[in-house]
């Protein structure tokens, strides 16, 4: 089916508090499925956490806790938060679930009656809080290249995944499908640093801790992080299950979206998984980079640390998500500050959007006591420009977006909020209020109305109650009005009134005081 779009996030590790880079990874996902749903897609939309593994089994231990009674808490938080930030997921997976457990083992079964999974010795520098084992020459001053902490020696009776096997027809894959890795630049990436070389197998299998889904075959291995996490984009679907309707229906992914650290997994173990199960690859994986302060990473003992809620309780959801996803390029890090933060709130979403409308409300209210005038065509010089101009913008917008461009879809939007801004200027409302034929008043109304109507549509996907919100203030009620598909039209509103006193939808904040209020947070 070609109507249909299946994104994914990764799993989390509920190893802790959940942070604003989860929340990034899951903002995006969600703001591209809504994107799909708004075009009419069947969309569907997968998120869950990556529950088993030693640093989940140490962490219950110290808080007294079983590893079941622990993850069962944080899959609770987890809800809640993507709750709160009004993520709209079709399927939320535990990898603890049943239904996921079953088949991780018929898959890992599956593997190694393939010859795929053998039985070795594993020796290597393992990263424990990473679940990763390194080679020498992967490590950054002797330390994990990931987190950054000390490594140490260890050897053990393993399985292994025989990844050699598959390179040449990985490396044809990636040749043959140019839109499979996003952004381009990350396969020579993979390519350079672990393909060439030369890709080791990898080591699926532990005995040294019990939290992990029991190989069938060998109980006392449990299969460690990679077969049991990345598998979960399929055994949610119902993969080798009973009922397998949905895996039917979505699979392949139409998109994965990945954080920078996890993009060997998903572009080089995921592929090959799927090609040894002998199952169509996900058409794009998307590899996105990260939110960084200005002193580096972030980090509790740095005291820059900052927390989704803090943002969201202070200054609302939408200024949240708009932050994140306008401040973090995919492609490249993007940094938090709270100058910035505060910045971009007083600038793109008071200033800007805020302003247009309470401007565009008010002059309708005075001019035509709320009444928006049919459109009259386009009697101002300007109108035709604004016309093409915002069709335009909506091209650009869907251009970039279809490259999962999403910061530079934004700006794409807030040009377009600046243009009508500045067709006010242009325009001028109160002395075309003076002349006798009133067309050009009117044609003026209607086209900041319109234009608001459209800018309302672009932003839905992204800030979904700032966009109802002035849907609602402008007086827009049908439901058609409200749908991407009659967003390029210019003419079709009709009996439309506007609420009689607007209502600002971000309210300017002082600087100073915030921007103490956010330095005081993150050191908390
Ligand atoms: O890696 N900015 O889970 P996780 C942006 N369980 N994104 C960030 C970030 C930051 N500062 N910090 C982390 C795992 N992320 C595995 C995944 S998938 C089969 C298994 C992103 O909870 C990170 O890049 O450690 C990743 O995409 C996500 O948060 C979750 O990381
Ligand atoms: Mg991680």
């Amino acid at each position: 089916m070609d109507n249909k779009f299946y994104i994914t996030t990764p799993i989390y590790y509920p190893s802790g508090r959940f942070h604003i880079g989860t929340a990034y990874t899951t903002v995006l996902a969600d703001s591209l499925k809504k994107y799909h749903v708004l075009k009419g897609e069947d969309s569907y939309m997968l998120t869950g956490v990556d529950e088993h593994g030693q640093k989940i089994e140490i962490k219950a231990n110290e808080l007294g806790k079983t590893p079941q009674e622990y993850v069962d808490e944080m899959a609770k938080i987890a809800k809640e938060l993507w709750n709160k930030m009004n993520i709209k997921y079709d399927d939320f997976i535990r990898t603890t679930e049943e239904r996921h457990e079953k088949i991780v083992q018929k898959i890992f079964d599956k593997f190694m009656e393939q010859g795929d999974i053998y039985k070795g010795e594993y020796e290597g520098l393992y990263c424990v809080p990473c679940e990763t084992f390194f080679t020498e020459s992967q490590l950054v001053d002797g330390k994990c290249p990931d987190c950054g902490r000390e490594v140490a020696p260890m050897k053990e009776e393993a399985y292994f995944f025989n990844m050699k096997k598959y390179v040449d027809r990985l490396l044809k894959y990636y040749e043959e499908h140019p839109d499979f890795i996003k952004p381009d630049y990350r396969k020579n990436e993979m390519i350079n640093n672990f393909i060439k070389p030369g890709l080791e197998d990898l080591c699926v299998t532990r005995t040294s801790f019990d939290w992990g889904i029991k190989v069938l075959k060998d109980p006392k291995h449990v299969m460690y992080v990679w077969v049991d996490a990345l598998t979960n984009y399929i055994t949610a679907l119902g993969y080798m299950s009973e009922n397998d309707t949905k895996f039917k229906k979505y699979w392949p992914a139409d998109l994965q979206v990945v954080g920078k650290d996890i993009a060997r997994f998903h572009l080089i173990y995921w592929p090959i998984f799927l090609m040894a199960l002998d199952l169509p690859l996900p058409k794009t994986i998307l590899v996105h980079n990260w939110i960084t302060m200005k002193d580096g990473k972030m980090s509790k003992s740095k005291g820059n640390v900052i927390y989704p809620e803090t943002l969201i309780e202070r200054y609302g959801l939408d200024a949240t998500r708009y932050f994140l996803l306008r401040q973090v390029p995919v492609s490249q890090d993007g940094i938090f500050s709270p100058e910035e933060f505060i910045e971009r709130y007083n600038f793109d979403l008071c200033n800007d959007l805020s302003n247009l409308l309470n401007r565009t409300v008010s002059m309708v209210n005075k001019y035509f006591d709320g009444n928006v005038p049919s459109y009259v065509g386009t009697p101002n010089e300007v109108d035709k420009n604004l016309e093409e101009y915002s069709v335009e913008q909506i091209q650009k917008f869907e251009e970039k977006l279809n490259e999962y461009e999403i910061a530079n879809s934004l700006q794409e939007i807030w040009s377009l909020i600046s243009r009508t801004n500045k067709y006010i200027d242009e325009t001028m409302p109160w002395a075309l209020a003076k002349e006798e034929n009133q067309d050009k008043l009117k044609s003026s109304m209607y086209h900041l109305i319109e234009n608001l109507r459209k800018i309302a549509i672009l932003i839905k996907p992204f800030m979904e109650d700032t966009s109802d919100n002035i849907l609602r203030q402008i007086g827009i009620k049908d439901d058609e009005l409200k749908q991407w598909k009659s967003i390029k039209d210019y003419t079709q509103l009709k009996n439309i009134k506007v609420i009689e006193k607007g209502e600002p939808i971000f309210m300017r904040l002082n600087v100073d005081e915030e921007v103490e209020y956010l330095k005081n947070a993150m050191k908390k």
